[in-house]
């Protein structure tokens, strides 16, 4: 029972990870990429026009960094062989019926905070 006296509506799911900083505004420049750890995962962390994103950092196709890769549109391009990725969504543009992670990001004050299930 919930602290309001109500049942919850799905008592078996986990709650909710919690946002974690991973920079301050000013420490990735438009256009670029940065990886961060947290927890046991690499995220890669995308300004673009004004407006963080936040996908797995690990390309599936061998392992290259994507915050390394090269941004078109709302494209990352992989640095080691350009497999293609949506920052929005982590798409695979190339083969849209595959995606990688992607992960809330926030902004709180000046931290830029992302939110990573474990
Ligand atoms: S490692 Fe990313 S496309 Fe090959």
């Amino acid at each position: 029972m919930s602290e309001n006296g109500e049942l919850p509506l799905f008592p078996d799911e986990p709650p909710p990870a919690p946002f974690v900083t991973v920079a301050q505004q000013g420490d990735i420049p438009d256009g670029q990429g940065r990886a961060f750890t947290v927890g046991k995962r690499v995220v890669a962390v995308f300004l673009h026009e004004g407006r963080y994103f936040a996908i797995d950092d690990f390309c599936p196709h061998q392992g290259a960094s994507l915050a390394d890769g090269y941004i078109a549109g709302c494209a990352v391009a992989c640095p080691w062989h350009h497999w293609r990725f949506s920052i929005e969504d982590g798409t695979w543009l190339d083969n849209p019926k595959i995606a990688i992670e992607k992960f809330a990001v926030r902004l709180s004050g000046l931290d830029i905070q992302v939110q990573v299930p474990p």
